[in-house]
């Protein structure tokens, strides 16, 4: 099938990319001439594994297209998908207006020799918003042009977007059109992955449900996590004794500093804000965002308590990105903490395996030493702090830690490290909702 992707940011292009792969013909819209360029020349905008192969070998193989032509991509392709970004307002409420700017040019692109179209929407959006796209439509297409707008949602997680679109879980595809059902079944037939087939309003409100349930399964095990720390019991057999009860699950139970990144924070707020338009609060979800920032403040109470005084202590920070396997560090906790260490005068090493360019321009103005090798931010600290779950600080060589940092005290924000072999390397151990291990604690 033609396939034209509306945005080339983490959605669109790892989407767009999917869909070759999988035969179609697709043609990616950017406004951004110097973006469309890169991406010819195989250069990537974003880190996300796997993803630049696959670009390079659909583009050599011609299914795959880069462009800021959106009249020609509207002309050549019977589905028009919108990827483009739904950042917050100030108060929680998310700015629709890039979705409305691309309806618009969309509708303009439409002429009466255009026999039917489908117009999906990807972003997240709040319920409603198809309905509007479909308003702005009729307002400004020549009359007589047949479209249907459709919800289709994404689930792909950054660090693993191209295994998530390559092996969905399901497909939520939202249409109240048969005709429009049918074509978008064809989209996905190729994926082998059951679908949901709902209206419009249920597939845009089974987005915001789906990351507001997943926030709300790390916030509940972070606030156990805090029991855990007060009773003295270990918050990850309690995730392993409640994770393989199947109604639970193990996934999205990891006690850490609390989730950050483009999507969570953003669509808890959009989806209480939402609720509260239509009149029936999500107050659960105000409880989720505290236990949240609780996390850091915690956190940073512990270092604080070991130390004393932050002041002029040497602290390695491991990871900038909001998560592993990304060098995103949009809402990165990893960031905050940072900051906040910046501004109690510690003196900053950090050090992250892809985000620290990006890690650089978000801490400007901050007095924070980015380093290029995870030993070398270590040497001479005081206290190292885990904030990123990448693997490679899992993996760290703990006897060659132990021989640079000045003063063995670990921080593990995200429970990664093991104890056992901290301590056997001469280490305190901290982490979250787990006892505090100290190297005389260590088994023979
Ligand atoms: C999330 C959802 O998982 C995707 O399904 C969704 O498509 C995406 O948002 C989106 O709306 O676009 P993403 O934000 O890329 O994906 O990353 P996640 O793997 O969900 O991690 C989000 C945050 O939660 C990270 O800061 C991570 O460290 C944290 N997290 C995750 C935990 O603290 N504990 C966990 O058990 C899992």
């Amino acid at each position: 099938m033609n396939l034209a992707i509306v945005g080339t940011g983490y959605v669109g292009l790892t989407t767009g990319t999917c869909f070759a792969e999988v035969g179609h013909n697709v043609v990616c819209v950017d406004n951004n001439e110097e973006k469309v360029k890169s991406l010819w020349q195989g250069k990537m905008p974003i880190y996300e594994p796997d993803l630049e192969e696959m670009i390079v070998s659909n583009v050599s193989a011609g299914r795959l297209r880069f462009t800021t032509d959106l009249v020609s991509a509207v002309k050549e392709c019977e589905i028009i998908f919108i990827a483009v970004p739904t950042p917050p307002h100030e108060d929680g409420s998310v700015d629709l207006s890039y979705i409305e700017g691309v309806s618009r040019e969309i509708a303009n692109a439409l002429s009466l020799d255009l026999e039917y179209r489908i117009i999906v929407d990807k972003s997240t959006v709040p319920v409603s918003t198809g309905s509007k796209v479909q308003q702005v439509i009729e307002r400004y297409a020549c009359k007589g042009v047949k479209v249907d707008v459709v919800s289709n949602p994404e689930f792909l997680r950054e660090g693993s977007a191209v295994h998530d679109l390559m092996n969905p879980d399901r497909i939520v595809i939202g249409a109240d059109s048969l005709q429009a059902m049918d074509m978008m079944k064809r989209v996905y037939q190729p994926f082998n992955a059951p679908i949901v087939e709902v209206d419009l309003a249920s597939a845009e409100l089974i987005k915001h449900a789906a990351n507001s349930f997943l926030a709300l399964k790390i916030s509940y095990i972070n606030a156990v996590s805090a029991v855990c720390e007060k009773a003295g019991a270990d918050v990850e057999l309690v995730a392993m004794g409640i994770g393989l009860d199947k109604r639970i699950s193990r996934h999205f139970l990891n006690a850490g500093l609390g989730y950050g990144g483009s999507c969570f924070p953003k669509d808890v707020k959009g989806f209480i804000n939402v609720a509260e338009q239509l009149g029936s609060p999500m107050e659960i979800l105000k409880e989720v965002e505290r236990v949240n920032a609780a996390q850091l403040e915690r956190f940073l109470g512990r270092i604080r308590k070991k130390m004393w005084v932050l002041r002029n202590k040497r602290i390695a920070v491991w990871g900038i990105a909001f998560k592993q396997n990304t060098d995103d560090v949009r809402e990165s906790v990893a960031v905050k903490l940072i900051k906040r260490l910046c501004d109690e005068g510690a003196i900053v090493t950090a050090y992250d395996p892809k985000a620290s360019e990006t890690g650089a321009r978000a801490l400007e103005g901050y007095n924070v030493t980015i380093c290029d090798d995870m030993y070398e931010c270590a040497r001479g600290a005081e206290v190292l702090v885990v904030a990123t779950e990448w693997k490679q600080f899992a993996m760290a060589n703990l006897v060659k830690l132990r021989e640079v940092v000045r003063l063995p005290i670990i921080f593990d924000g995200r429970n990664i490290i093991h104890g056992e072999n901290a301590i056997h390397a001469g280490f305190e151990y901290h982490s979250v909702g787990r006892k505090n291990l100290y190297p005389s604690d260590k088994k023979m």
